[in-house]
């Protein structure tokens, strides 16, 4: 079941043309989690769950990269904030990368960071944005998928593995508040930035 800010993330989807494809990008999130088999000792199938970590992984690092491209390209008298608000993102990203990438090898995995096909295993997107609006709308637009994609993973992890559970919930924690952050950025702009 959608909680409530899901459908509402869905229904401002739907509105906004410079959105991604949110529903591919979501039923991408799934494709792991809906074939996951239930092994005994662990409670859950440990290749599975690496999968979706690593989905995880390739969306952490999409997202260190997206930040960083906007950090270094932001410009315009309104950019300084909006850069330091990029870099810090940029920064707890790689940080949610290295703890994923962290419980894939407790669960016995290995961590994917190959960059061949490293876009197709993230659930965001690489866009570079042409303006400053742009690329806080793009952020967001990711944040968003990110929270989406999470809660599925929270609601895969919570019967057998509590430990994973609780670190996506904390990270998913940081993503809205990235969000909100964004949010916030866009609607202190100038009304002319933003139309
Ligand atoms: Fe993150
Ligand atoms: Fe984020």
């Amino acid at each position: 079941m959608s909680s409530k800010p899901v459908s509402n993330d869905a229904k401002r989807s739907n509105k906004q043309p410079f959105l991604t494809d949110v529903k591919t990008l979501r039923e991408r999130a799934r494709q792991h989690i809906d074939d996951g088999a239930v092994t005994e000792g662990y409670g859950g199938d440990t290749e599975t769950a690496v999968k979706v970590l690593n989905t995880a992984l390739a969306t952490e690092i999409i997202c260190v990269l997206r930040y960083k491209r906007h950090y270094f390209m932001a410009r315009g008298i309104h950019s300084a904030p909006v850069a330091a608000e990029f870099l810090e993102h940029a920064g707890d990203e790689q940080e949610h990368a290295d703890r994923i990438a962290e419980r894939i090898v407790q669960l016995g995995g290995e961590p994917d960071f190959a960059p061949d096909g490293l876009s197709s295993r993230s659930h965001s997107e690489y866009v570079e944005g042409n303006s400053l609006v742009d690329m806080i709308k793009e952020d967001l637009v990711a944040e968003r998928i990110a929270i989406d994609s999470y809660r599925e993973m929270i609601r895969y992890f919570a019967s057998f593995d509590s430990t994973t559970r609780t670190m996506l919930e904390e990270i998913t924690a940081t993503e809205e508040e990235h969000a909100d952050d964004l949010a916030d950025l866009l609607q202190n702009l100038p009304r002319d930035l933003t139309n």
